[in-house]
């Protein structure tokens, strides 16, 4: 399959898969995910690739979000839908038995900050910005950001950033633990991942594999949250205040919301 909307590039055993719209600041049209899926489970069956970097293509940004655009008249059963598609993606990267780090440059906002969460670790440059503002638009995340964020940086931390809608920068998401490194740049943030992988694929494959499905079992008593956050994200997407948000956006002005 050649792809459209990422890139991808292998050298010595680890892959970097970036995601490439950059006019779009990389946000994650359907087509995209579809894309990222196939890269995932490809990477997944490749015994020769033992690792994987995750990125946004430039400098701008990460991930800017799910593409915004493709929201216009999503009902509630699309918008179900819509959220349980991507959950399912990121929960391959998440699951995935080889290592997969975020390398986050710029923004990394809703759908960008669920796909960097959904990451074995994250390392941001300098420059990044990370946010759940999906309040703004007068709906939730729904790619599984509920609750990998509050799972990462606590509940209080979760809540606040969730409800303000509010951006944080590099050296904020690491004192919150949300990133494990921050670096002077891009290119410095992908040399120190792929130091690390190199590192960690040195050890014994099926022991990296066991980690990662321990550490996540950890959480899998809170399955149903992803559960409860698709029919909460389809249930916002059915609002007034979501029709308000979404045309404040394309508008590029600030919402009004009713409540309803
Ligand atoms: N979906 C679709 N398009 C997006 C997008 C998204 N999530 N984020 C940015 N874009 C587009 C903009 O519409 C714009 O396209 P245009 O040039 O055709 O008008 C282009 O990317 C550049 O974005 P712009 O807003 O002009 O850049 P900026 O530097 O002024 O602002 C942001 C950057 C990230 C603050 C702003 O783009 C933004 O708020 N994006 C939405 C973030 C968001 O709410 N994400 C969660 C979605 S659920």
């Amino acid at each position: 399959m050649s792809y459209k909307n990422i890139k991808t590039n292998l050298f010595d055993e680890i892959i970097v898969i970036e995601i490439s719209r950059e006019g779009k600041l990389n946000a994650l049209s359907g087509d995209t995910l579809d894309e990222l899926k196939e890269a995932i489970l490809r990477f997944s069956q490749n015994s020769e690739v033992k690792a994987a970097i995750i990125t946004g293509a430039g400098t701008k940004a990460f991930v800017a979000g799910a593409d915004i655009s493709e929201f216009q008249g999503l009902n509630e059963s699309d918008a179900y839908k819509f959220s349980v598609r991507g959950q399912d993606i990121f929960a391959l990267i998440e699951n995935c038995y080889k290592p997969i780090i975020a390398v986050v440059n710029g923004f990394a906002l809703g759908g960008g900050c669920e796909l960097a969460m959904a990451c074995h670790f994250r390392i941001a440059s300098e420059d990044a910005k990370f946010g759940q503002p999906e309040v703004n638009l007068g709906i939730i995340p729904g790619y599984g950001g509920t609750q990998r964020l509050t799972q990462l940086i606590g509940k209080g931390r979760s809540l606040e950033l969730m409800m303000t809608g509010d951006i944080i920068d590099a050296q904020q998401a690491l004192q919150m633990g949300l990133v494990n490194h921050v670096a002077k740049d891009k290119l410095e943030a992908l040399a120190k991942a792929r130091n690390l992988l190199q590192k960690i694929i040195t050890k014994a494959p099926i022991a990296i594999g066991a980690v990662i499905n321990c550490a996540n079992s950890v959480f899998k008593q809170n399955l149903d949250g992803y559960q409860i956050e698709a029919t909460a994200f389809a249930n916002a997407c059915k609002t007034k205040d979501f029709k308000e948000g979404f045309n404040a956006f394309i508008e590029k002005r600030t919402p009004k919301f009713i409540g309803k």
